[in-house]
C-alpha cells in the first residue's frame, strides 16, 4: 500500500526509502549531513500555479505576491521570481534582498507595523507597487518622506475590521485586539485628508485575516469588507482605488497522512487538516461581491481593479522537508509515567472541579498506552530542534514525521520525540499544560528505530529557516534545492565555528 503522505513525482517511497523529486533523501543526508532542509523547485512552481488559477474565476487582474517572511532564502526568492510571482516584503532587509534577486519595484509590496524612515525611503526610491500602511501616524511619515524625496509614494491602507477565523490564536491578524492595521473609519479619514496629495498615491486597501485559516468563508467576508470600504471611499472622496489586497493565509494540510489525526483535540485537528482550494475561496468571494456591486450600481468600481494575494505558507510549506538523524535513544517505564500523569489529572480535576471524564494535559494515546506489549516509553532524540523549527515551540506546530530509511514500512510504534536543545520545551509534543494538550503525545514510526536512522519532517518549508537561530551554539543547517533539471543545488551552506561568532566583538 502507498503511504498517504506520498505526492506523485515529488515525495515518494522508492525501495523503502524516501525520494524527493527522484533524489534519494538518504543520499542527500549522507552527502550534506543533517539537519538538512530540502526544497523542491517543481513543488514551489506547482503551488504558485495553483494559487494563480484563481485568475480564471474572476473578471479582474490577479497579482500574487509571495510573502517573503515565510522563507526568504535567496534561491527560494529566485525560484519564486522565475515562476512569475511577485513579492511581499516586511522590512527594509527583505526589500533589499528582493532587489538583489532582481524583483522590479512594481513587483513588490511592503507590509509591517514599525517601519523606519530609511525603510520608507528605500521603498519610495524603489517605486514599489504599494507600501501597506499600518496606521495614520505611519501614513504621515510616508507623506513627509515622499515630500522630502520629491516623489510620490504608492500606498495601500491596511484595515483591521474584526474578522475572526478558526486558526491558532497567535495567527489571527484581523481582530481589533491584534496589533495590525487601522480601523476602517481611520482609513476613510486618511482618504479625505490626503486625496489631493502630490506625494501620496492612495491606490488600495488591504486586509490579512491570518495564517492557516481552516475555512474559506472568511475570505468572502474580507473581500466584502474591502469592497464596502472601496465604495465608501469612492462615494465620499471620488478616489477610485486600483487594487484590493486580500492577504494570504491559505491553509496547508499538515495531516494529509491521517495516521495521527485521532490524537489531536478537535479544533487543532480541523486547523492542521484544513484543505480547500484557494481558487474556490476567491471565486466564491468574487461572486458575492460582484452580486452586491451590481445590486448597488457599484460594479463599475470593479472594472479596472487588480486583486492582490499575499500567500506564504501555501507556496513554500509542503515544498520543504527537514531531514534529521536520531542521535540518541532511551527508555522509561510506561506504568510509572502513566500513574504519575493520572495522579496529576485526578488532583487537577478535583481542584478545578472539572466534569468527570475530562482529560487535561494528556492525549488519548497516552492513556491508551496501557498496551501490555509496550511497557516502556522509547525516546528518540534528533538533531532537529526548535531553533530551526521555531513554530514547534511558539505555536506547538505539527510537522508529520516519517522514517526516510523505512518509508514503506508500517509506522505503528509509538515514540516520544525530542530535539537536541538543552531546553525542556524542545519536544515534538505538547508538554503537559493547564490548557490541555494540542498535539499527539507520541509519534508513530516503524518498530525498532535506532540511533543514526534518518527521519523526515514533512511540510517544513514555511516559517522554519526564516526564523532559525544558533541557540546552544548549534550550526544553522545546510539547505538544498532539487531542480527541475534533476540537479541538486546547494542554496545555503551549513554554519561553521566562525559563523557562531561572526558578529561578536571580543
Ligand atoms: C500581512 C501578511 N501577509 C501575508 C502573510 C502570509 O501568510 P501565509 O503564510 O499564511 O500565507 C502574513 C503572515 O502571516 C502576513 O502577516
Amino acid at each position: 500500500m502507498q503511504p498517504s503522505w506520498e505526492i506523485k513525482g515529488f515525495l515518494e517511497a522508492n525501495n523503502n526509502r524516501l525520494d524527493i523529486n527522484g533524489v534519494s533523501a538518504i543520499e542527500l543526508a549522507e552527502k550534506y549531513g543533517t539537519p538538512l532542509f530540502v526544497f523542491s523547485e517543481s513543488r514551489i512552481k506547482h503551488n504558485i500555479e495553483r494559487l494563480k488559477r484563481a485568475e480564471n474565476f474572476i473578471d479582474c487582474k490577479l497579482k500574487v505576491c509571495y510573502a517573503a517572511k515565510a522563507n526568504s532564502n535567496m534561491a527560494i526568492l529566485r525560484t519564486v521570481k522565475n515562476a512569475d510571482c511577485d513579492l511581499e516584503v516586511n522590512s527594509g532587509g527583505e526589500l533589499w534582498k528582493a532587489v538583489q534577486v532582481g524583483f522590479k519595484g512594481e513587483q513588490i509590496i511592503f507590509n509591517g507595523t514599525s517601519k523606519e524612515i530609511w525603510e520608507i525611503e528605500n521603498a519610495i526610491k524603489a517605486e514599489i507597487y504599494a507600501i501597506q500602511v499600518d496606521s495614520l501616524f505611519e501614513l504621515s511619515l510616508i507623506e513627509e518622506t515622499a515630500r522630502r524625496l520629491k516623489k510620490r509614494a504608492n500606498v495601500s491602507l491596511r484595515l483591521v475590521p474584526e474578522i475572526e477565523t478558526n486558526t491558532h490564536s497567535g495567527l489571527q491578524t484581523a481582530l481589533l485586539t491584534s496589533k495590525f492595521g487601522m480601523m476602517p473609519d481611520e482609513a476613510l479619514s486618511a482618504f479625505h485628508q490626503y486625496k489631493d496629495s502630490n506625494f501620496l498615491n492612495l491606490c488600495g486597501v488591504h486586509l490579512h485575516i491570518g495564517s492557516q485559516n481552516p475555512e474559506s468563508a472568511p475570505y468572502a467576508e474580507a473581500f466584502k469588507t474591502l469592497f464596502e470600504n472601496l465604495v465608501q471611499i469612492y462615494e465620499e472622496t471620488e478616489i477610485k482605488l486600483s487594487h484590493i489586497n486580500l492577504g494570504g493565509g491559505f491553509p496547508v494540510n499538515y495531516l494529509r497522512d491521517a495516521s495521527h489525526k485521532n490524537f489531536f483535540p478537535e479544533a487543532e485537528r480541523e486547523m492542521f487538516a484544513a484543505d480547500f482550494e484557494p481558487s474556490d475561496a476567491i471565486e466564491n468571494a468574487w461572486k458575492i461581491v460582484k452580486e452586491s456591486a451590481e445590486a448597488s450600481n457599484a460594479a463599475h468600481l470593479l472594472e479596472n481593479i487588480t486583486l492582490l494575494l499575499e500567500p506564504g505558507r501555501s507556496v513554500i510549506s509542503d515544498a520543504g522537508i527537514c531531514l534529521t538523524t536520531v542521535r540518541n535513544k532511551k527508555e522509561r517505564p510506561v506504568d510509572e509515567i502513566n500513574s504519575i500523569i493520572q495522579d496529576k489529572i485526578d488532583s487537577r480535576n478535583k481542584k478545578e472541579n472539572f466534569e468527570e471524564g475530562t482529560s487535561f494535559g494528556i492525549s488519548s494515546l497516552e492513556i491508551s498506552l496501557a498496551n501490555p506489549n509496550i511497557d516502556r516509553d522509547t525516546w528518540l532524540l534528533t538533531d532537529a530542534g526548535f531553533n530551526i523549527l521555531l513554530s514547534m515551540e511558539t505555536y506547538k506546530w505539527y510537522y508529520h514525521l516519517i522514517s526516510a530509511e523505512r518509508a514503506s514500512e508500517p509506522h505503528d510504534y509509538p515514540y516520544k520525540l525530542a530535539g537536541p536543545l538543552c531546553d525542556g520545551g524542545d519536544v515534538y509534543f505538547d508538554i503537559e499544560s493547564n490548557r490541555g494538550s494540542r498535539l499527539p503525545a507520541y509519534r508513530l514510526l516503524p518498530e525498532n528505530v535506532q540511533p543514526n536512522e534518518i527521519l523526515a519532517l514533512l511540510n517544513c518549508g514555511a516559517y522554519s529557516i526564516a526564523q532559525m537561530f544558533q541557540y546552544n551554539g548549534r550550526f544553522l543547517p545546510t539547505v538544498v534545492l532539487t531542480k527541475e533539471n534533476g540537479e541538486v543545488e546547494l542554496i545555503r551552506k551549513r554554519d561553521d565555528f566562525e559563523d557562531l561568532i561572526t558578529n561578536d566583538i571580543w
